[in-house]
């Protein structure tokens, strides 16, 4: 049989229309746009509002976008992932919800959980679907309603997530050298005391004492976090570049996973990636979780062109982390006109 390469053949996306400011979180909580951008680097963030929509709400329009965007047959479908960490329920899966509304006839789903490293993941596990020669077509969803877990009364947390959901299709090719080429995937297991959610899982499940001790919201110790992120997704892009003989020069653009400008300018300083190479858009969306990576694919499609090598890198609760090596496949400008 012949090789079988995984490709992206379009992005869909979605940010819900709340903007919420740094000057409105200003009057929430003792915080200021100025510390918040010297920082944190985020001017904005969306919120999903309206009662009663949750992360399939978002995860089906991207995915609605990218069926329109590509003209792809829902009933061509054979597989639908949706790696978040703010699901609808906690059964039945996201990815059930979102098939149904989509009317997938012919397709399984699943939920991919591997916080912010959710898309990098997933898109591996989607590729290696597509190589065995089994699937033809899968969307890959990455969707986070962070603010369902943000404690909008904590200074240290609130100013950092936003909502947004972005999808891809992953398709086969028999053209060499396209697609995904390589991930250095990792998870390292000494994540769970700096980054976490107390309470709602199975060791301390919903009870009043659970609820009135605020342990439904996110928890992280930021500094130590911050130094994790940037040493491992640094590393794992010098990784990725080493056993692919790339240099910097050979990059079109790397795309990380979006939790803090800081963060993401050191990994590009120790990784000796030169920041115009880096696409950014934390300014606007904040950190959305598995969503940031696509996202960006999304915002900046019209940048990225057939033959680009794009790095992936993302860091997150886990600690998960890892980097992939990307060959993108078609010019974005013409794809955007269908935005
Ligand atoms: O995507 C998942 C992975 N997550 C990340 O990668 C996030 C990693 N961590 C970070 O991005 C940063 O650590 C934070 C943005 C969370 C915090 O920034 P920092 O520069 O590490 O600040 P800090 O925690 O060291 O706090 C410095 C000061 C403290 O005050 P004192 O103790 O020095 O008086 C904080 O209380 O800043 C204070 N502070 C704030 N002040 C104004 C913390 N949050 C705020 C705020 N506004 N929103």
């Amino acid at each position: 049989m012949e090789k079988i390469n995984a490709i992206i053949t379009g992005v869909g996306g979605y940010v819900p229309d709340y903007i919420l400011t740094n000057e409105e979180l200003s009057r929430m909580v003792d915080t200021t746009d100025e510390w918040i951008m010297e920082r944190v680097g985020i001017k904005e963030r969306r919120i999903l509002t309206e009662e009663g929509l949750g992360t399939s709400y978002m995860a089906r329009k991207a995915a609605k976008q990218l069926l329109e965007k590509t003209g792809a047959d829902p009933d061509s479908i054979d597989a639908l992932i949706v790696t978040t960490t703010t699901p609808d329920y906690k059964f039945p899966s996201t990815a059930s919800i979102v098939i149904g509304k989509l009317g997938l006839k012919n397709a399984f789903g699943f939920d991919f959980s591997a916080a912010c490293c959710g898309f990098l993941y997933s898109l591996d596990v989607a590729s290696t679907m597509i190589q065995s020669g089994r699937y033809k077509r899968i969307i890959v969803i990455a969707a986070d309603k962070m603010s369902s877990v943000v404690d909008y009364t904590d200074r240290q947390t609130c100013v950092l997530f936003g909502d947004g959901a972005a999808a891809v299709l992953v398709e086969g090719t028999t053209e060499e050298n396209v697609g995904v080429q390589d991930s250095f995937l990792r998870t390292d297991g000494k994540g769970l005391p700096f980054l976490h959610m107390k309470a709602g899982g199975s060791v301390c499940p919903a009870s009043q004492f659970t609820v009135d001790r605020r342990l439904h919201y996110l928890y992280q110790e930021g500094r130590t976090v911050f130094k994790y992120a940037v040493t491992s997704m640094s590393s794992d892009i010098m990784e990725i570049l080493k056993r692919n003989n790339l240099s910097g020069d050979d990059v079109a653009w790397v795309v990380p996973h979006e939790a803090n400008l800081r963060i993401i300018e050191a990994v590009a300083k120790r990784a000796n990636v030169p920041l115009e190479k880096v696409i950014i858009n934390i300014q606007h969306y904040g950190n959305t979780s598995a969503a940031t990576i696509p996202l960006a694919l999304w915002d900046e499609e019209a940048k990225l062109k057939k033959g680009d090598n794009l790095i992936f890198t993302a860091f997150g609760a886990g600690f998960v982390h890892g980097a992939s090596y990307y060959k993108w496949v078609y010019d974005g400008a013409s794809a955007t006109a269908k935005k």
